[in-house]
C-alpha cells in the first residue's frame, strides 16, 4: 500500500513496512562494499561518514581470493587507520564497523568485525541479540569459547554451528539462525570460502544498499553512498540480501524472493561535507536560513493565503475530528513537540499531550481509535519513538510523522507525514532539524486552524507572511555572531547554567539547556521562569549564569520581574531580547538581540543564539562538538 509522506520534492512513495516487534538497541555504523574497486578506501571513507553514529571502536574485514583479513581498534576511525599502516590491505570485498558500546566495554577485543571459531567467517552487527546468553550457553556446552563479551560473536558462532551441523550453505544457516534469535540486527557476513558474496540481514536496525555499475555499497544510512550512486534500496525488516558485484537478491526468512524497491536519493555530496566550516554543527547552524527556506518553499503561498501539505490534506478529516493530539518524541524533537502543544492548543483549540517516547511506550497509555499521534524525529530511527508509534498504531491511532531522514523507519511506518528537508544533519547536537521541525509544526497548525476556522483570516494571513520572512531574520542573526562569542568566552568556565523562559520561550529554554549540556558537558537546566520561586531560585548566586529567553510577548512584564528576582540574588543574567528592547538590556549583564516576530514564530529565532552559545562554549573548552562524549546521532538504543 502506497503511503502519502510528502516532501514537496518527494521522489517516491514507500511501501509500508509494519514490524510490530521489540526494537533494537545499539547505534553503530555499518558499511560494506563489493565490486571492482579496492574495498578499503571505500570502507574507511564510509566509516568516517558514519562515525557520528558511534565512536567507541572501529574495524574492517577484507576478502580477496579466499584470504580473509580482519583489523580492529578501540577508539575513532583515525586509530584504526594507524593500525592499518604496513598491513596487507587488498580486497574487493570489505565490511567495516564503527561502534557505540552496549555489550562489552570499548576495547580491541570487543570491536567488530568478529571472526568465527573456524576463522572462516567475519561479521559486523548493529543491534542487540536479547537471547544471546541462552545461545551462548548452548554453544559453550558444544565446546565453543569466546574471544569477546559481545552478543555478535555469539550469533556468528551460532550461524557457523548450524552451517556445520546441517551441512548447509551459509545463506541457509543464516536464515535458520535468524529465526531463532530475539532482538534487533543489521548484520553483514562474509565467508573466506566465498569471495564473491556479502550476506546481509535486517530487523529493526537500518540498512541501505547502493546500486552501482558492477558494484554495491551497503550502509546504515545513505550518507556514505551518495558520492558513488543515487540509486538505493532500503532493506526492510526480516529481509536477507545476497549481494554480488553484479547482482542483488532480496529474500524473506521464508526463502521467498522479494522485489528490491529502488529509490533515487535526493541529496548532494556537498550536503555531507563541512563546506569550509570547522565543524558540522557550525555549518548546520549557518545553513538554517536555507534549510528553513527549503522547508517552506513549495508549501506556503502567502499571496494566495495557502499552505499545501499533501500529508495533512490526505488526513485533514482525521485531524479536524481528533479529540486530542498526542505528540511523541525524544530529546530536541520533544522540545519541538512542546512548542507544538502551545501552537495547536492556541490556534486549533485541540487538546495536546506531549509524551517522552521512552515513557509513553511502557506506560501502556490509553489510546482510542482515531487518536492522532504526531511523531517528531530527525533521524526517523529513534528506537523508543519507533516502538511507541507501533504500539499506538496497533491500537488504531493515526500516525503523522515529522521526520528529516528520507526513507527512515518512522517515515515508512507512518500513515502520513511531512519531511523537514533540513538535509543530512551530521553534528550530533540537533540544530537545523529543530528549526525545520518548528516550521513544519507551524504550517500544520495554521493549515488545520484554517480548516477548523479557529483562526481569523487576518491572523492567518499575517502569520503566513511572517513565516515567509523568518529565513531572512535568521540570516540577520547569523550576520554578526561576535556578541554571542563574547558571552561564551565570559562564561565558558561556569560549572552550572540555568535557562528560563515563559510560554513559547519555555521549551526554547529547555532546548538551550540541552544544547549546552550536550556540547560543553556543563550542567544546565531549563525552567519556566515563574517556577523559580518554587525552589530552583535557591541555586542563584554570583557564580550562576542565568539565561533568559525574554523576547517581546504577552509574558514580557512578567519576565522583567523574573529578571529582577535573579538580579536581586546577584545572579549573572544573560538575556535573549527583541531588537529595540531598551528595558531588559538596562538590567541584564549581557544581552543578545533577535529580530521581532509574532510570539508563535519567535522560537525559531530565539533558539539560534542558544545554539551558537553552546557551540562557542564547547569549542572554547576544546571539546569535539561534532562528536560529544557518550552521545550518538541516532539513538536506536532503549
Ligand atoms: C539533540 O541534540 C540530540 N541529538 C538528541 O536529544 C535527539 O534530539 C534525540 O535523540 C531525538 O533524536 P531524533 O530526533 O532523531 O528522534
Amino acid at each position: 500500500m502506497a503511503l502519502p509522506f510528502y516532501g514537496k520534492k518527494s521522489i517516491l512513495k514507500l511501501c509500508e513496512v509494519y514490524c510490530g516487534q521489540k526494537l533494537p538497541n545499539i547505534m553503530c555504523g555499518i558499511i560494506g562494499y563489493i565490486g571492482h574497486r579496492q574495498a578499503l578506501p571505500v570502507v574507511i571513507k564510509g566509516l568516517k561518514r558514519l562515525e557520528y553514529r558511534g565512536y567507541d571502536s572501529a574495524g574492517v574485514a577484507l576478502l580477496e581470493t579466499n584470504n580473509l583479513k580482519v583489523y580492529k581498534k578501540k577508539g575513532k576511525v583515525a586509530s584504526l587507520e594507524e593500525e592499518l599502516i604496513g598491513k596487507s590491505l587488498e580486497g574487493h570485498i570489505g565490511i567495516g564497523h564503527t561502534r557505540w558500546a552496549t555489550h562489552g566495554e570499548p576495547s580491541d577485543r570487543n570491536a567488530h568485525p568478529h571472526v568465527s571459531a573456524s576463522g572462516q567467517l567475519a561479521m559486523i552487527h548493529n543491534g542487540i541479540i536479547e537471547n544471546y546468553t541462552s545461545i551462548k550457553a548452548e554453544l559453550t556446552q558444544k565446546g565453543y569459547s569466546f574471544k569477546s563479551d559481545t552478543d555478535t560473536e555469539v550469533l556468528l558462532n551460532f550461524i557457523e554451528e548450524i552451517k556445520i551441523n546441517n551441512d548447509c550453505p551459509l545463506e541457509e544457516a543464516l536464515r535458520i539462525a535468524l529465526k531463532r534469535i530475539v532482538g534487533a540486527y543489521c548484520i553483514l557476513l562474509i565467508d573466506q570460502n566465498d569471495p564473491e558474496t556479502i550476506l546481509a540481514a535486517r530487523k529493526g536496525s537500518p540498512l541501505v544498499i547502493g546500486i552501482g555499475k558492477g558494484e554495491h555499497f551497503l550502509a546504515s544510512d545513505a550518507t556514505p553512498i551518495i558520492e558513488y550512486t543515487k540509486e538505493v534500496v532500503y532493506v526492510n525488516d526480516y529481509q536477507i540480501a545476497i549481494i554480488k558485484k553484479d547482482e542483488l537478491v532480496l529474500k524473506n526468512l521464508g526463502n521467498e524472493r522479494q522485489t528490491p524497491f529502488i529509490t533515487k536519493l535526493d541529496m548532494e555530496l556537498a550536503a555531507i561535507e563541512k563546506g569550509g566550516y570547522e565543524h558540522f554543527m557550525l555549518k548546520e547552524i549557518f545553513e538554517q536560513p536555507t534549510t528553513i527556506n527549503d522547508c517552506l518553499r513549495g508549501r506556503i503561498h502567502p499571496q494566495e493565503g495557502l499552505i499545501t501539505m499533501g500529508g495533512v490534506e490526505a488526513y485533514i478529516k482525521n485531524l479536524k475530528e481528533a479529540k486530542r493530539i498526542i505528540i511523541v518524541a525524544c530529546g530536541t524533537s520533544w522540545h519541538a513537540g512542546l512548542i507544538a502543544e502551545y501552537l495547536l492548543e492556541e490556534y486549533c483549540r485541540i487538546p495536546v499531550e506531549v509524551e517522552y517516547a521512552s515513557e509513553f511506550r511502557y506506560r501502556n497509555p490509553v489510546i482510542h481509535k482515531g487518536d492522532v499521534i504526531i511523531a517528531i524525529s530527525q533521524s526517523g530511527e529513534t528506537a523508543d519513538t519507533l516502538v511507541a508509534l507501533e504500539n499506538a498504531k496497533e491500537k488504531g491511532a493515526l500516525i503523522f510523522g515529522v521526520v528529516n531522514a528520507v526513507g527512515s523507519s518512522i517515515s515508512r511506518m507512518s500513515h502520513a507525514g511531512a519531511y523537514t528537508h533540513s538535509g543530512p544533519e551530521i553534528g550530533v547536537a540537533s540544530t537545523k532539524a529543530f528549526t525545520g521541525q518548528l516550521a513544519i509544526l507551524i504550517m500544520i497548525t495554521l493549515k488545520l486552524a484554517r480548516a477548523l476556522n479557529t483562526i481569523s483570516t487576518s491572523d492567518y494571513k499575517q502569520l503566513l507572511q511572517e513565516l515567509a520572512d523568518i529565513p531572512e531574520k535568521v540570516a540577520r542573526i547569523l550576520e554578526n555572531t561576535d556578541p554571542i562569542k563574547a558571552v561564551a568566552e565570559k562564561y565558558k568556565d561556569a560549572s552550572d547554567f540555568l535557562f528560563l523562559g515563559r510560554g513559547y520561550n519555555f521549551p526554547v529554554a529547555l532546548e538551550g539547556a540541552l544544547k549546552l549540556k550536550e556540547i560543553s558537558y556543563i550542567h544546565a537546566e531549563g525552567y519556566p521562569a515563574a517556577e523559580m520561586k518554587h525552589g530552583p531560585i535557591a541555586l542563584v548566586d554570583e557564580n550562576l549564569p542565568v539565561v533568559f529567553v525574554a523576547t517581546k510577548d504577552r509574558y514580557y512584564e512578567k519576565i522583567v520581574s523574573n529578571v529582577q528576582e535573579i538580579k536581586a540574588r546577584k545572579g549573572k543574567v544573560i538575556c535573549i531580547v527583541t531588537e529595540g528592547d531598551n528595558i531588559i538590556p538596562s538590567m541584564a549583564d549581557d544581552v543578545l538581540f533577535v529580530p521581532d516576530a509574532p510570539e508563535a514564530l519567535g522560537p525559531i529565532l530565539s533558539v539560534i543564539p542558544l545554539q551558537l552559545l553552546s557551540y562557542y562554549i564547547g569549542t572554547a573548552r576544546g571539546l569535539d562538538v561534532d562528536k560529544p562524549r557518550n552521545l550518538a546521532k541516532s539513538v536506536t538504543v532503549e
